[in-house]
C-alpha cells in the first residue's frame, strides 16, 4: 500500500527519490519521507500530507545532499499519519534507517523484547520495531543484522534499509510485499512498483520471498534466506512510460475509462485463434475442468464484483457450482476444497494480500489454481498454477475501471472455454459468443462518445446524500460495482441491493427524494425490475434507470434513463459498467473530490 524507492549512484539522490515517489503516490498518500547518508551521517526529512509538502520542505530535494537514499509514501496502518510516524524510521542509535511496506504482526512481542534490552520507541508504528531490531542485531555486518532481524519478523514486509557506516550499499528484502530492483549504468534503484523506475531503467530484478539484496552503484548481489547467493536473470520491461501520464485528461480515472475499448481488444484478441479460445493454460487441462467438482472465485472489492458476474457466466456454461468468496473471508472459513476443486483468484495488482493468502490456502488444500491478473510477474501470478493476464496496462487511478473491464472479458472467455471442456457449450455457440465479445469495443467507443448525457445526469444528482443501486441477476452484480465506484470517489453514501431484497428491510430508508439507480438490462427479469421501480417510487424515490435503447416501459416508469446499446445478454454487463463509471466520475468531479486519490484508499492493498 505504501510506496518504496531507493537510489545509489553518482547523482544527488533526494530529487531523484522525490520524482520516483511521485509515480507511486497512488499507492498511499498520507505522509512521505526520505533518508540519505551524507558525510558519514544519516539525514531524514519527513512530512505529513501529500508528497508536495515534503518537496516544498526540501526544495524538491535540493537541500538534501547525498548519493544514496531511500524514500517512502505512507498509507497509515499503525499510528496516525503525522510527521513522527512517517517513514523512514531511524534506529535509536541513529545508525540504521528503514522504509517498510506491509505489517509486522509480532511487533508487540518484539517491542517488549527490545524494551527489556534498553530500547525505547518514538513512534506508534510497527515499522519502528524492525529498525530497532536491526540495530540490536548489528555488530558490524549489515547483511547479517538484516537477515537475523528478518528471521524474527512475522507478517508482511518489503524493506529498504540504509546503514550509516556503509554509504556504499543499500539493502532490500521482502516477504509477501512487492519489491523490485532497477538496474542502471553506474547506478541502481529499488522500488515497490515498476512505474517508479521507468524514467531510469527498464531492466529489473524481482526479489522472491525472503531474498535479500545488497545493492551497490556498480552491482547487485542477491541472497536467499540462508545466505546462499542467487543467480538472478534480469527482466526487461517494455511498459509504456506514457501510461503513467494523464495524456491530456483531467484525471487518470477518465483516461482509463476512455482506454477501455482498446484494453478489451488487447485482452481478447490474442486469445482467439482461428475461432478457438486459447487461454494459454499450461497446467490445468481440459480433463481437470471436466472433472472439477466446484469452483471458488476469490477476490476483493471490484475484482470480487467481477467474480459475481463470472459466477453467473460459469454456472450457466458449465453447470458447476461456483462460490464467490471475499478473499479475506475465504482464508478463515475452512473452505470445502478438494483436489477436484478449481480456485480462480482475480486481482488487478496481483499483490492484494488477502487474495494471495486465499489462493495459497486453496492450493494448500489441494485445489487447482488459476489467477486473472493485470500486473505481469506479480506475486499472485507467480503463486498460481496458471495465470491469464488482463492486458489493461498500467492502472493508476485508485478506483479501478479498465482493469475491471478486462477482467470481465477474461471471465467471459474462460467460462466459454470451460463450457466447451465440459461439453455444454457447442462450437457454434462459442463462435457466436466470440463474435459478440469482439463487437464490444466498438459499442463502448460509441457509448464513450456520448458521455455528455451522463454528465448532465450527474449534475442533477451530485447533491444526493444517499443513493441505492438495485438490480437482479447480472444487474445485481453490476449494482455492486456501480455503488462502490460512486461511494469510493464521491464520498456519497451508497448501497447496492438485489432488487427483490429491498423490501425485506432496507426499503424503510427510502423517503421522498432518495435516488435509486435501477439496473434493468437483464431481459428475463425486466418486468420484475419494473415492479421494483414502482415499489420505490411509491415511497417517494427518484429513479434513474439503466436499460437498453427502445425499452419504453422502463422509461415511462423511471424519472431518467441511461441508455445502453442493444446487445446480447452476456456482454451487456461490459456495456452497463460504462455509464456507471462515468456517473461516479462526474458526480465526484462536481463535488470537487480528489478523484484519482480518494481519501483513506490505496491502489494496492498489501495488508490484511
Ligand atoms: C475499487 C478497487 C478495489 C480493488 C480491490 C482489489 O475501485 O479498485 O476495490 O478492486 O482492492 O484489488 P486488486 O484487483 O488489485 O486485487
Amino acid at each position: 500500500m505504501c510506496g518504496i524507492v531507493g537510489y545509489i549512484g553518482d547523482k544527488q539522490a533526494a530529487p531523484l527519490l522525490l520524482e520516483a515517489l511521485k509515480k507511486l503516490e497512488y499507492r498511499g498518500y498520507d505522509s512521505s519521507g526520505i533518508a540519505l547518508v551524507h558525510e558519514g551521517a544519516l539525514k531524514v526529512a519527513k512530512a505529513q500530507g501529500r508528497l508536495q509538502v515534503l518537496c516544498e520542505r526540501t526544495g524538491d530535494g535540493g537541500s538534501m545532499p547525498g548519493r544514496i537514499g531511500i524514500g517512502h509514501t505512507r498509507w497509515a496502518t499503525h499510528g496516525e499519519p503525522n510527521d513522527t510516524n512517517s517513514h523512514p524510521h531511524l534506529s535509536q542509535s541513529g545508525r540504521v534507517a528503514l522504509v517498510h511496506n506491509g505489517i509486522i504482526e509480532n511487533y508487540m512481542e518484539l517491542r517488549e523484547f527490545l524494551t527489556k534490552r534498553g530500547y525505547s520507541f518514538a513512534t506508534d508504528t510497527d515499522t519502528e520495531i524492525a529498525v530497532q531490531l536491526m540495530d540490536y542485531c548489528y555488530h558490524g555486518d549489515p547483511v547479517h543484522a538484516v537477515r537475523e532481524a528478518v528471521n524474527m519478523l512475522t507478517g508482511s514486509f518489503a524493506l529498504g534499509i540504509l546503514f550509516q557506516d556503509f554509504p556504499d550499499q543499500l539493502l532490500a528484502v521482502r516477504k509477501d510485499s512487492p519489491l523490485v530492483i532497477g538496474l542502471g549504468e553506474g547506478e541502481n534503484f529499488i522500488a515497490s512498483d515498476i512505474p517508479a523506475l521507468l524514467a531510469h531503467t527498464r531492466d529489473i530484478l524481482r526479489l522472491s520471498e525472503y531474498e535479500l539484496a545488497v545493492i551497490r552503484k556498480d552491482g547487485v548481489a542477491v541472497f536467499d534466506r540462508y545466505g546462499t547467493q542467487q543467480a538472478k536473470q534480469p527482466e526487461h520491461v517494455d511498459w509504456d512510460a506514457g501510461a503513467a501520464e494523464k495524456g491530456g485528461y483531467a484525471h487518470f480515472m477518465l483516461k482509463e475509462i476512455m482506454e477501455q475499448p482498446a484494453v478489451i481488444r488487447d485482452t481478447v484478441r490474442p486469445r482467439i485463434k482461428e475461432g478457438r479460445i486459447e487461454l494459454g493454460l499450461l497446467h490445468i487441462t481440459p480433463e481437470d475442468i471436466k472433472n472439477a467438482d466446484r469452483i471458488y472465485i476469490v477476490a476483493c472489492g471490484s475484482a470480487a464484483h467481477v467474480g459475481h458476474i463470472a459466477r453467473l457466466y460459469i454456472e450457466r456454461m458449465t453447470r458447476l457450482p461456483v462460490c464467490v468468496e471475499l478473499a479475506s473471508e475465504f482464508r478463515y472459513c475452512n473452505p470445502l476444497v478438494t483436489s477436484r476443486t478449481l480456485t480462480i483468484a482475480i486481482s488487478q495488482s496481483g499483490e492484494t494480500l488477502d487474495t494471495l493468502f486465499a489462493l495459497r490456502e486453496a492450493k494448500a488444500r489441494g485445489s487447482k489454481t488459476i489467477s486473472i491478473v493485470n500486473v505481469v510477474g506479480s506475486t499472485i501470478a507467480a503463486a498460481s498454477e496458471d495465470v491469464i493476464y488482463t492486458w489493461a496496462g498500467l492502472e493508476i487511478a485508485v478506483a479501478t475501471t479498465k482493469a475491471y473491464s478486462a477482467q470481465l472479458a477474461v471471465c467471459y472467455l474462460l467460462s466459454l472455454y470451460m463450457g466447451q471442456c465440459r461439453g455444454i457449450v457447442s462450437a457454434a455457440e462459442t463462435a457466436e459468443a466470440l463474435e459478440q465479445i469482439q463487437a464490444l469495443p466498438a459499442q463502448i467507443e460509441r457509448q464513450l462518445a456520448e458521455s455528455q448525457s451522463i454528465q448532465y445526469l450527474a449534475s442533477l444528482y451530485f447533491g444526493c446524500k444517499d443513493i441505492f443501486f438495485i438490480g437482479r441477476n447480472l444487474d445485481y452484480a453490476m449494482a455492486l460495482e456501480g455503488s462502490l465506484k460512486l461511494k469510493e470517489i464521491s464520498y456519497i453514501h451508497s448501497e447496492a441491493y438485489a432488487a427483490g431484497e429491498l423490501k425485506h428491510g432496507t426499503i424503510s430508508l427510502i423517503e421522498p427524494g432518495t435516488l435509486v439507480v435501477a439496473l434493468c438490462t437483464y431481459a428475463p427479469l425486466r418486468d420484475k425490475m419494473i415492479s421494483n421501480i414502482r415499489e420505490v417510487k411509491a415511497r417517494g424515490a427518484t429513479v434513474l434507470a439503466i436499460t437498453e435503447e427502445g425499452m419504453e416501459q422502463v422509461q415511462e416508469t423511471a424519472d431518467h434513463v441511461m441508455w445502453l446499446p442493444k446487445a446480447p445478454e452476456l456482454v451487456t454487463p461490459s456495456l452497463a459498467i460504462i455509464p456507471l463509471q462515468l456517473f461516479a466520475y462526474y458526480v465526484a468531479l462536481l463535488k470537487g473530490c480528489d478523484i484519482d486519490k480518494p481519501r483513506n484508499l490505496a491502489k494496492s492493498v498489501t495488508v490484511e
